[in-house]
């Protein structure tokens, strides 16, 4: 019998919070590699809230996905046909694929190989040993330039950028504060990844307020995961030459109008502080040197990330939606077979 590829494929664009309608489920013949191509059988699907933006009429740092077109994802896929002598079949890597059994790939979509002898857990390359891994410390490092005794703020800080950039944090002599939806968010950050002290912003009136008591010296760096209502709170709490790292904006990736900006970016002037977003192929030259460090803390137990590993790859939709809702308990993604480890 002839194999063929499931593809999760873009049908509509979502408005709003995506909606089941807005993909569709379908089979193809699987790709055959052109010269300089190869063809991957995919093992993970990673599930990210940037492609929330590749959706949209304008995309984001990346195109918008055609509709029709299968959704770009992140992938950890095996090489099974080749034409390109540098990614041979056997070979493992994480590249952007599709949320598809098969990939038809160039070497320009490959973030990196995967050694053929590592004794990791799969997963863990989709998250502290991936992109995600190497942004929250490059960023940590590159724009907000930590000094130990400082005060880190991470909002999404149960997520899995917060809780990497948190525990980086701890690492470099920080004080690390974080928000999280729910008391049971916020007990995990500080009972067992040692957070200072935390905000459930969902049950708080008055973010600031609620920084100011949680920082009561104010943030010297703000690593921002969701931008929103959290950027204003934390524009009335910097001291001076603050640096707001600006890692993504997820609380406004499902709006159908644009809002308002934050009221007081004025405190940027008056604190003499900086905000820049992060986007890591600008930093490509402190990538390898950041995969061994992240590997380095991680065999030394120093460092960890939680992965939240679904099997139910029909269910697409529903599973993209637990990043917005909140009920994905680690980096989110699928895989496709069937192992474990
Ligand atoms: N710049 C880069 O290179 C880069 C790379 C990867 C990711 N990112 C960005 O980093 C952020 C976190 O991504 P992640 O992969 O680590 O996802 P994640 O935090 O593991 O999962 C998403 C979490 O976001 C929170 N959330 C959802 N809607 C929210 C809202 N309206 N307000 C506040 N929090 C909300 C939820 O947690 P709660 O229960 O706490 O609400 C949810 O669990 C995203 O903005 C993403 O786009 C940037």
């Amino acid at each position: 019998m002839t194999a063929l590829n499931r593809q999760w494929t873009l049908a509509r664009r979502p408005r709003g919070v995506p909606t089941d309608a807005d993909f569709a489920l379908v089979h193809s013949p699987v790709p055959v590699p052109g010269e300089g191509e190869f063809v991957t059988r995919n093992l993970i699907l990673s599930v990210d809230p940037a492609q929330r933006g590749w959706m949209d009429e304008g995309g984001n740092y990346f195109p918008p996905i055609p509709l029709g077109a299968p959704v770009s994802a992140g992938i950890i896929g095996e090489v099974i046909a080749s034409r390109n002598d540098d990614f041979p079949v056997g070979q493992r890597l994480y590249a952007i694929g599709s949320w598809s059994d098969y990939s038809l790939l160039g070497a320009g979509f490959v973030f990196r190989t995967l050694p053929a002898d590592h004794d990791i857990p799969l997963p863990k390359f989709n998250s502290l040993l991936g992109g995600m891994g190497c942004s929250a410390l490059i960023a940590l490092e590159e724009i907000g330039k930590p000094k130990a005794g400082e005060t880190l703020f991470i909002s999404g800080a149960a997520g899995n950028m917060g809780t990497i950039a948190g525990q980086i944090g701890r690492l470099m002599g920080l004080r690390v504060v974080g928000s999280a939806g729910g008391a049971a968010k916020c007990r995990y950050l500080e009972q067992e990844l040692g957070f200072a002290a935390t905000v459930d912003y969902k049950a708080e009136a008055d973010l600031a307020a609620a920084l100011k008591r949680v920082c009561p010296e104010g943030i010297d760096i703000y690593y921002d995961n969701v931008g929103g209502p959290m950027l204003e709170a934390v524009l009335d709490n910097i001291n001076l030459h603050a640096r707001i790292v600006m890692n993504g904006s997820i609380a406004e990736y499902n709006d159908i109008d644009p809002r308002p900006g934050p009221r007081n970016l004025w405190n940027l002037l008056v604190k003499r502080a900086s905000i820049e977003g992060f986007l890591l192929p600008d930093f490509a030259a402190n990538i390898d040197p950041a995969l061994e460090r992240l590997e380095a803390w991680y065999r030394a137990g120093a460092l960890d990330a939680r992965e939240d590993v679904r099997t139910d790859f029909e269910n697409m939709p529903a599973i993209f939606r637990a990043l917005f809702d909140g009920t994905n308990t680690g980096k989110l993604m699928v895989r496709l077979d069937g192992a474990s480890g």
